[in-house]
């Protein structure tokens, strides 16, 4: 990979509060929290398995060093707090970039929130806020999540969120036990967000 020369973004600016939540940095103190990632039914349609206790403490450990995010694939990752309890949290892949002189223009948006605090627009809340902080933050023309068609929830996630279903793969990701998954597209463009 070339070397990039582009300057280093800084850390962006967190904690965010919203209307009942508050997205900030992910601590290794947050393991008890984030332990919804070992419960196969929240992970069905991750692109990793249900963690064992180590695999736990790895991934805490991996989303509490993703804090400021410069170059493609470099992540933030933030957990969303309600009173004081970390029900879920949010990630902002970097991605595309026009040359090795410019910051990235494209990120991947990505959540899981624990099953006990579903469906009470926090993820929609959370996501809001992620992506105004997104466009406001960084220089990006265009968000997109990917995910398996069956994940019903998530799609409509999406679309709450105001994004289009733009591509729809079919068998282009490798399962476990040898299948191979269908993955589906959602896309916003910065005009389309309407703090943008
Ligand atoms: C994807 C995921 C975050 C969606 O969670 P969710 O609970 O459906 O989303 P929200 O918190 O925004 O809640 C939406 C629900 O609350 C309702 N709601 C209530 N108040 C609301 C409000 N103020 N704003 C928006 N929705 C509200 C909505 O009508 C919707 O109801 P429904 O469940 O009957 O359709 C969750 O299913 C998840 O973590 N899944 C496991 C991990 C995963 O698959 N991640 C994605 C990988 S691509």
């Amino acid at each position: 990979m070339t070397e990039s020369s582009a300057p280093r973004l800084d850390p962006p600016p967190v904690p965010i509060k919203t209307e009942r939540l508050e997205l900030r940095y992910i601590t290794p103190a947050d393991i008890d929290g984030l332990r919804y990632y070992t419960d196969p039914e929240v992970c069905r349609y991750l692109p990793f398995p249900p963690a064992d206790e180590a695999a736990l403490v790895t991934r805490v450990a991996n989303m509490a060093s993703r804090m400021a995010p410069s170059e493609p694939d470099e992540a933030l990752a933030l957990g969303v707090v309600q009173d004081g309890d970390l029900v879920g949290d949010l990630m902002l892949r970097l991605r595309t970039r026009a040359d090795d002189q410019s910051p990235p223009a494209v990120a991947e948006v990505g959540w899981c929130f624990a099953p006990s605090h579903a469906g009470r627009g926090l993820a929609t809340e959370a996501a809001t806020a992620l992506i105004t902080l997104a466009f406001d933050y960084y220089p990006l023309h265009r968000i997109y999540a990917s995910l398996d068609p069956r994940n019903e929830r998530s799609a409509a996630l999406c679309e709450r969120l105001g994004m289009t279903r733009e591509a729809h793969l079919r068998r282009d990701f490798p399962e476990p036990d040898g299948s191979w998954t269908d993955t589906v597209t959602y896309g916003l463009l910065r005009e389309e967000w309407p703090q943008g």
